[in-house]
């Protein structure tokens, strides 16, 4: 890194992603500066104050302190920095597209301050050629610089797990693949002082594909066991018993849990920007439909154990009972709900005219309500979509009417007739 700039690295994005690489770097001694759109996030961050739940704010506001951290949302500052981060949303459109706007921005804004020597990184998840087909161009349309000639230009997949502890940025190894040798070489540079293991592939393309990889393989495992659940709830056979079973094999088997559908940014969307790009090559991925088929119809499914949990357990339709959702985040000890199938399980029972509810320590208002105490005995059915820690399972059990189980939670204190399980 050279003494003269600034900061070392310009984070573009400062959310679930680019707020935890701020930190990472930041405590290993890099200066760096964090650009995002929203006003009131780039205040938030430079009173000290994190949104975000893997960097805790007593962790972030030394580094805002000691000045190794600050944010803006003047993309200029990007002339002040070695090396620039790209970390914006790529999400679908309505049509289940690539939306690649937030991409197409970010880098029509840094573009004008794009200096030689400047070592450009994208992290987003999105499909092989973006960095190449998308970015390349614009950065050299606004900068009227040449990638590869004039800066590098590489791709590096964010692999962050919101909520886990056991795999930090830096223990997780890091994938760099660059639009040439030398790209690849300088944002490998980038990441080695954080990073334990850097591992260079040849072209940015591969980098994009191996990243749609590790959560399409997720995706199509989790759709597996989906399908398995449902072939036993017809069978009457516990599938959360058979994937344990299965699961003491050493060798040659994954362990993935059934649940009641997919959530988060990453798993529901990833896939089909790998799909999209297929057809342009006259190709049709199809276990990757096949997978977003059956995991999308999981809140359906589960729509129809927690009708006839009631049915049975209660004597009672969907319509008019009172229905306490446990657990509305898309994961465990998280507050994040985007695209949680809690969303779409609440719609469903709302239009069969249930009464419902919601409980999560984590999240304090969604889709319109607000977290209500837990009390599992004022509702006809409660339903645990999340399974955080800290709640005791078998008192929701002991208190509650009719229980309906997505998540196995109730582990060893099920009671016949009372706990109904995917
Ligand atoms: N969240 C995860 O667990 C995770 C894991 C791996 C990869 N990813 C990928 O990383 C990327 C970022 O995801 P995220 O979860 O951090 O998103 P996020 O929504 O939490 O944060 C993105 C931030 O970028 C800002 N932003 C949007 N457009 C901008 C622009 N033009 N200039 C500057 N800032 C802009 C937004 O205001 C927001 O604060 C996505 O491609 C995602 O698929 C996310």
């Amino acid at each position: 890194m050279s003494n003269d700039a600034s900061y070392d690295i310009a984070v573009i994005g400062a959310g679930y992603v680019g707020v935890p690489h701020a930190q990472a770097f930041a405590e290993a001694g890099k200066r760096i500066v964090l650009v995002d759109v929203l006003p009131e996030v780039v205040d938030a961050i430079n009173r000290g104050e994190s949104h975000i739940g893997d960097v805790p704010s007593e962790r972030l506001k030394p580094l805002v302190e000691s000045g190794a951290i600050r944010a803006t949302v003047d993309p200029a500052v990007v002339a002040d920095a070695d090396a620039i981060v790209i970390a914006v949303p790529t999400p679908l459109s309505p049509q289940r597209e690539p939306d690649l706007s937030a991409i197409e921005r970010a880098a029509a804004s840094i573009g004008p301050h794009l200096r030689k020597g400047h070592v450009v990184v994208l992290e987003s998840t999105t499909y092989p050629g973006t960095t190449k087909e998308v970015l390349q161009p614009i950065l050299e349309r606004e900068s009227g610089l040449k990638a590869g000639a004039d800066f590098h230009l590489a791709f590096a997949p964010e692999r962050v797990d919101p909520g886990r502890t056991d795999f930090t940025m830096s223990t997780t190894p890091k994938v760099v693949g660059g639009i040439d040798e030398s790209s690849t070489e300088a944002a490998a540079g980038l990441y080695r002082g954080v990073v334990e293991d850097v591992h260079t592939v040849s072209t940015a393309e591969a980098a994009e594909l191996s990243k749609l990889l590790e959560n399409i393989f997720r995706s199509v495992n989790i759709a597996l066991v989906n399908e398995l659940a449902q072939l036993c709830d017809r069978m009457g056979i516990d599938v959360w018993e058979v994937v344990d079973a299965a699961a003491t094999k050493p060798f040659g088997f994954m362990s993935f849990k059934p649940g009641p559908g997919l959530g988060g940014h990453c798993i529901p969307l990833d896939p089909f920007y790998l799909s999209w790009k297929a057809r342009e090559y006259d190709f049709s991925t199809r276990f990757i439909e096949l997978a977003g088929e059956i995991n999308n119809n999981m809140p359906y499914f589960c729509r129809s154990v927690i009708s006839q949990a009631l049915n049975h357990g209660a004597q009672k339709s969907l319509r008019g009972s009172k229905i306490l959702i446990l657990g509305v985040a898309y994961k465990s000890d998280i507050g994040d709900v985007r695209e949680s199938p809690a969303e779409k399980i609440l719609m469903l029972l709302r239009t069969a005219g249930a009464e419902v509810a919601y409980h999560d320590v984590h999240v304090a208002e969604f889709d319109g309500l607000t977290s209500v105490p837990l009390e599992p005995e004022n509702y006809d059915c409660v339903v645990i979509v999340t399974a955080h820690s800290g709640i005791d399972y078998a008192d929701v059990v002991r208190r509650g009417k009719v229980i309906v189980d997505f998540r196995n939670a109730t582990k060893g204190a099920e009671v016949d007739g009372k706990v109904w399980k995917l």
